[in-house]
């Protein structure tokens, strides 16, 4: 079965256009950041999110090695400050949810927040953008903030990935209909 992080990024790349705009909600070491920054190309933005400085500094790090940084916006600010940074019309928006790997595992994204975040990245989705969340069910906190993105979704009529086994990651995805 392939990864979440893997599954998220097909799904993303089959909607993203060069030219849109995307935001990685939860930059961390920047993986998802330079993906993004890749599919939008020369003529796109990317903004990107995180509330710790080590994970901003690894992510301009990986876009300077990419020669991707001059498109990708960094605000060291929580993803739920995201409707004052980006006007609707986005591509996709990409959350990743837990802690920072290589980081302090004490810091990671709280239900409460991540549920107002995906509520305000839903509303900023062009016709036919997407929105993948990928949840750690496996840490503490994690399994109670990946059940309430499942209800949350759900509700929306989003798509809940498999599960390899219980307890490990898994891709929530919801589609905005072309109009
Ligand atoms: C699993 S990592 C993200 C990995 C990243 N997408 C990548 O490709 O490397 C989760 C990140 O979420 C960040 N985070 C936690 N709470 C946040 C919040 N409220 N707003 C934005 N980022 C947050 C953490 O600091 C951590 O760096």
């Amino acid at each position: 079965m392939k990864r979440p992080t893997a599954q998220a990024h097909e799904e993303v790349a089959a909607v993203l256009r060069p030219g849109d705009v995307a935001v990685d909600a939860t930059a961390g070491n920047g993986h998802d950041t330079c993906f993004l920054a890749g599919r939008v190309g020369p003529a796109g933005r990317v903004v990107a999110f995180d509330i710790q400085p080590e994970a901003l500094a690894a992510t301009r790090q990986r876009l300077g090695e990419a020669g991707l940084a001059d498109r990708v916006e960094l605000f060291e600010e929580s993803h739920a400050a995201m409707a004052r940074r980006v006007a609707p019309g986005v591509g996709a928006v990409m959350f990743n949810l837990g802690y920072l790997p290589g980081g302090d595992h004490g810091l990671i994204t709280r239900t409460q927040e991540t549920l107002a975040a995906l509520e305000s990245a839903a509303g900023l989705l062009r016709s036919g953008g997407v929105l993948t969340v990928v949840c750690y069910p496996g840490h503490s906190g994690g399994d109670e903030e990946a059940a309430a993105v499942v209800g949350w979704a759900r509700g929306r009529g989003g798509e809940v990935f498999p599960q390899a086994r219980d307890g490990a990651p898994f891709l929530v995805v919801l589609r905005r209909a072309c109009a």
